[in-house]
């Protein structure tokens, strides 16, 4: 996808081992749309050299103020001012305690200092050995940093170059892209609680196999990820999938409808938005078997008996908050024939505002999809597209339907 298409990402790099994982940074910004200029601290030129940095990025690293290829002398000013985002990635703990006093006496630092603060934002990825990291000093840094309008985007947690594990590593390139990405994004769900149900359910039958959906979690996982980018606090209730949870996205493992049910609605109170995307399975057996049920041969298969589970969304949808409009509730419909018909009737069966209809068979487990919305006043379909931008374009159109979230 071509998010970062026409931003131009000033991408800079301090002292740090991390510096080796810049170059795929880079790579990845580019290939998101970007243009990205490269400038380097003295230090990092000890991890990676400019050469790799300027064939990766097509464009000559700056590392000095005193660089004369820029006509006017002011390497600082003329960079930043092309820039829709500056980004430090490694940033050093030592480059992070510069930042907060305003220290200038190199380039990457004089940039970050004359950089117009309201239209150029500044990005961090922190970089450093636990113990570095978990220092009061860094801590404060980092808080003031933040205080000070930079964005710090924080670690990622495990094995260390130096050895040692715990927090410090720098995000992975795609990890940071995805947080660059979602920056840009317009906050059309401030101040929003959204809570999601993604991926199938599991209903077990006896110890090794049990009942489930064709879900492979990705409409879901998306939409977790354009409203938290849309600024909204996202909680995702999610069945069986090996999917990464989104950065920042608090997700709540289930297996069953039953789970599903109960992990819904003790969260309820605190959401202003639900959606509904699981593909949850309408019946379980009534009798879990113990031991796993043997074939036996020479006898007719088992017989099984199945009760039906509770119907979330439906559920949902009766909450007094849901009918008052504090809770706008979004449902999911994966038909495989009759789209139009199915997906009205469903909006009305299910008593929500806004049902998406989308054919199954043709999306499961897919990337891409088309969503058909229906409401009290008719249908729109958007898509053929990918599921992240079909999200976005989604969570635009709950964003318009919702009541201004209430002051804290
Ligand atoms: O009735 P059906 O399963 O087709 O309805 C689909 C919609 O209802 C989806 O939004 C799904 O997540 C939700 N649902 C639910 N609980 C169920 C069954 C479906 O929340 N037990």
């Amino acid at each position: 996808m071509n998010e970062l298409a026409g931003k131009h990402i000033v991408l800079g790099l301090t002292g740090g081992v991390a510096c080796y994982k810049s170059a795929e940074l880079c790579r990845s910004l580019i290939k998101a749309g970007a243009t990205v200029q490269v400038v380097m601290t003295e230090s990092a030129e000890q991890f990676i050299t400019k050469t790799t940095m300027q064939s990766l990025s097509g464009r000559p690293v700056y590392t000095s103020q005193w660089d004369d290829r820029v006509a006017n002398n002011m390497a600082h000013i003329e960079l930043s001012r092309q820039a829709h985002a500056v980004l430090i990635a490694p940033c050093s703990a030592d480059f992070a305690a510069k930042l907060i006093h305003g220290r200038a006496d190199d380039l990457l630092s004089l940039m970050c200092l004359a950089r117009p603060r309201d239209a150029v934002p500044l990005l961090i990825a922190p970089a450093m050995n636990r113990e570095m990291w978990a220092h009061p000093a860094t801590q404060r840094n980092m808080a003031q940093l933040e205080a000070d309008g930079a964005v710090v985007l924080g670690v990622g947690q495990g094995e260390q170059a130096c050895g040692e594990t715990g927090d410090g590593r720098m995000l992975e390139p795609d990890s940071i892209t995805e947080a660059v990405v979602g920056h840009f994004q317009p906050k059309l769900m401030g101040g929003q609680s959204v809570l999601i149900t993604a991926g199938p359910t599991f209903e077990a039958l006896d110890p090794v196999r049990g009942l489930t959906n064709r879900s492979s979690g990705k409409m879901g996982f998306a939409l977790a990820r354009a409203a938290r980018d849309a600024g909204a606090r996202v909680t995702l209730v999610s069945g069986p999938v090996a999917l990464a949870t989104p950065d920042g996205v608090d997700r709540v493992d289930v297996d069953s409808a039953q789970q599903m049910f109960e992990a819904v609605t003790s969260r309820l109170e605190t959401a202003t938005v639900f959606i509904a995307c699981a593909a949850v399975a309408d019946w379980r057996a009534e009798q879990v078997s113990e031991e796993k049920v043997k074939k036996q041969v020479g006898k007719a298969p088992p017989t099984m008996q199945f009760v039906e589970n509770p119907d979330i969304l439906a559920t949902v949808a009766k909450n007094p908050r849901a009918q008052s409009g504090d809770l706008f509730c979004v449902g999911f419909a994966a038909e495989s024939h009759d789209l139009m018909t199915n997906a009205k009737a469903k909006r009305e069966r299910k008593g929500v505002p806004l049902l998406i209809g989308n054919i199954g068979p043709s999306t499961f487990g897919r990337d891409d999809n088309t969503l058909l919305l229906v409401d009290a006043k008719g249908t729109r379909e958007i898509g053929p597209d990918s599921k992240l931008a079909l999200s976005r374009l989604l969570i635009q159109d709950i964003a318009q339907r919702l009541k201004p979230p209430a002051k804290p």
